[in-house]
């Protein structure tokens, strides 16, 4: 049918907008698309590019009153096509709270769930992971990474035999400081991983200048941690509108923004913003849709947030 055909039927009412606009036609009571999904360098696999961050929040007294909004959130979460949730040994009960949660209404199945071990020494780091594999109630970590690269050739090691045995699947380090970057850049030259997490925000883009280029050469999957700067940004932009233009790349709110922003860089995979709301979930999940912003608009983001 040629355009002014269609445009004229449309006009009538005979052909339905919605495929004219973009959108695929759903029922009003049915949920959104579901988020993006981007491939791990090392293996192909894909992920939902949007995860959650368990430290602070999930760290509760392992109560059922406790965990009951946390257990809402990471089921909306799995329910809108969610999947990464990372956590570690060092934040308090949250591998505790994990483990009372993803076994129940088969979570564990689909959720791509990343630790950490932090403890120096062989004998030492096995054994967190170990504690770790029990805590988190199940017998096989996605993802296990060296945390703030602390004895990062030993636990390296370690973690690599573990992946041998099956019993993870992927290895990486993290940061969360741009003072570690420089340590960080020699670990991923001279060592293979599947993953590095990372602090990258749109009101601190020092991990674009060598981080990230470097991730996407070398094959690494990027986990982008902090990317709010916990209440940092939110601060900033207090008591402001989201400007119109944000509509150009399908973003509703300043966590979209603030989201989206992170997303649109080519070598990231997923941002693990802390999430222990279901109405968070809800609202982040929206800037794993939909158009990202391009460059232009992204120097647009970067001007406006600069300006504050
Ligand atoms: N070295 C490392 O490996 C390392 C270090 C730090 C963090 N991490 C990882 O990164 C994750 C994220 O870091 P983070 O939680 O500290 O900082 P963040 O993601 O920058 O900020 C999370 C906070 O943002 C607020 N928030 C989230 N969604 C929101 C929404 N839709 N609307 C309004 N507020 C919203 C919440 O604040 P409230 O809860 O106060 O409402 C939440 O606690 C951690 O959980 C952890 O998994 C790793």
């Amino acid at each position: 049918m040629n355009p002014s055909r269609r445009a004229i039927l449309a006009g009538t009412g005979l052909l339905p907008l919605a495929p004219l606009l973009g959108h695929a036609v759903r029922p009003a009571h049915a949920e959104p698309a579901g988020p993006i999904r981007r491939a791990i360098p090392s293996s192909g696999e894909t992920l939902p590019v949007l995860g959650i961050g368990t430290s602070r929040r999930y760290e509760v007294e392992p109560t059922p009153d406790k965990i009951a909004p946390l257990r809402e959130a990471v089921r909306r979460f799995v329910a809108l096509g969610g999947s990464v949730i990372d956590t570690a040994p060092s934040y308090g009960t949250a591998e505790d709270v994990l483990g009372l949660i993803l076994p129940q209404d088969g979570l564990r199945e689909k959720v791509f769930l990343c630790s950490k071990v932090g403890t120096p020494g062989r004998e030492a780091g096995l054994a967190e992971i170990e504690r770790s594999f029990k805590r988190l109630n199940t017998s096989m970590i996605d993802l296990v990474a060296v945390h703030n690269l602390i004895d990062t050739a030993t636990n390296l090691a370690t973690l690599r035999d573990l992946k041998a045995a099956k019993r993870i699947r992927y290895v990486g380090v993290t940061v969360w400081r741009d003072g570690q970057f420089a340590d960080l850049e020699a670990v991923m030259k001279r060592e293979t991983l599947d993953f590095i997490q990372v602090n990258y925000t749109l009101d601190d883009r020092l991990a674009a200048q060598r981080i990230l280029p470097l991730a996407a050469e070398r094959g690494m999957a990027v986990m982008v941690n902090v990317p709010f700067g916990r209440d940092r940004l939110f601060k900033a932009v207090q008591g402001r509108e989201l400007p119109p233009w944000t509509a150009e790349f399908d973003c509703a709110s300043w966590p979209q923004f603030f989201l989206k922003y992170v997303l649109a860089h080519d070598a990231v995979t997923c941002p693990i913003p802390g999430m222990a709301k279901a109405s968070y979930v809800e609202d982040n999940l929206g800037a794993a849709r939909g158009r990202m912003p391009d460059a232009a608009q992204r120097a647009r983001m970067e001007a406006y947030v600069d300006a504050l």
